[in-house]
């Protein structure tokens, strides 16, 4: 019997031994969850590569000999020590999009990295430091998460210089001192959480003309951190600060619509912090105020002609 492959017949990628890729979905392989200790030798054609909750500890350049086709590689909750990453593995993956390596030993970030990269991830390691050659050259690269690690903001700095297409920037749970310098004015959504902030440099969200997320929940703001007016941006629609220690309510943008302010030590409500700016009446759809020393007595009359749409939370 002789089985028969016309010549017209698409090219299927071989799969490595200890990993599946599906019939229908053949540029694909799923390595994930099998006890791996080893990244085992990827074939060219593979696109998408799964190697998440396995026990891989290094990463070596020659299973990705042929492998210039990969476009994802995914490699959470393993146990990689940057040590064991040989040096310019990843620069021969050009046309890498997406490298995700939560959940690992990295104490720093071996480059070069692929200039294809758009999305990186490497939450919950335990980097304490990015130099800014790092990043360099990552044109493309729009979400980076960096959460959860132990930078700091003297180690990042200069880091995202030249990230010309950042949106996305989680920075949270780590221990920075203030927000990062440098990063490119395409930035959408900059999350800070659970850092060390007590203040923010007067003019500093002048530089972020688009940005619409900025949390800075869990840091240790006080109102001699917050410059008048720091936060008089018309592009932002949500603004985190709850958790921390001012004593007064920021002035806001009339724009913004959703703003936290839960458990700080806020004791007076003055209504221009919201209708100051301009004098039109405020689009603030939330505004949580909650553990403050804040109570309905509190609140001005003039409530109704500048918070018009405002749903207000109080309750301790
Ligand atoms: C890469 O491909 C070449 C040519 O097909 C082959 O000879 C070589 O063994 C491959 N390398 C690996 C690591 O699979
Ligand atoms: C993490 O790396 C350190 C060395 O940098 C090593 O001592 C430790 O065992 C590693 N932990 C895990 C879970 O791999
Ligand atoms: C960046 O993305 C554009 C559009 O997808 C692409 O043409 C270009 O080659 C990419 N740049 C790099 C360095 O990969
Ligand atoms: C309310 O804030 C404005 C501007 O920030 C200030 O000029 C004014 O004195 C404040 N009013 C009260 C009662 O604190
Ligand atoms: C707020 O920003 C606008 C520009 O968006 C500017 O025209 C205005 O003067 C600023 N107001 C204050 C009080 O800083």
């Amino acid at each position: 019997q002789v089985l028969y492959i016309p010549s017209t017949y698409p090219v299927i990628p071989r799969c490595a031994l200890e990993c599946d890729c599906p019939f229908h979905f053949p540029t694909a392989m799923y390595c994930n969850e099998r006890n791996l200790h080893f990244i085992p030798v990827v074939p060219s054609g593979i696109k998408y590569l799964y190697l998440q909750n396995n026990m891989i500890q290094d990463i070596k350049a020659s299973v990705f000999e042929n492998a210039t086709d990969l476009l994802w590689l995914i490699l959470d909750r393993n146990h990689i020590s940057s040590e064991n990453i040989e040096k310019g593995v990843f620069e021969k993956l050009v046309h890498l999009e997406k490298l995700f390596i939560n959940y690992n030993n990295l104490t720093e970030l071996m480059g070069p990295l692929p200039m294809s990269l758009n999305e990186m991830s490497l939450i919950g390691n335990r980097l304490s430091k990015l130099p800014s050659e790092t990043l360099v050259g990552l044109e493309n690269l729009t979400a980076l998460y960096l959460e959860g690690n132990e930078l700091t903001s003297q180690t990042i700095s200069g880091a995202f210089n030249g990230l010309k297409s950042l949106v996305y920037l989680d920075i949270s749970n780590n221990n920075l001192k203030e927000l990062p310098l440098g990063i490119s004015n395409s930035l959408e959504v900059l999350y800070a959480d659970q850092n060390i902030i007590s203040s923010i440099s007067s003019g500093y969200l002048q530089n972020l003309p688009v940005l619409q997320y900025l949390r800075i929940s869990h840091n240790q703001l006080t109102d001699a951190g917050v410059p008048a007016g720091v936060f008089n941006l018309s592009s932002l629609l949500e603004l985190d600060l709850s958790f921390n220690n001012l004593q007064s309510i920021p002035e806001v943008n009339e724009n913004l619509e959703n703003l936290y302010l839960q458990v700080n030590n806020i004791n007076k409500f003055n209504i221009s912090s919201f209708c100051g700016f301009s004098g039109a009446s405020s689009r603030l759809t939330h505004l949580r105020l909650d553990g403050n020393h804040i109570t309905r007595r509190d609140l001005p009359l003039e409530i109704p002609m500048c918070l018009r749409r405002v749903t207000m939370f109080l309750i301790d």
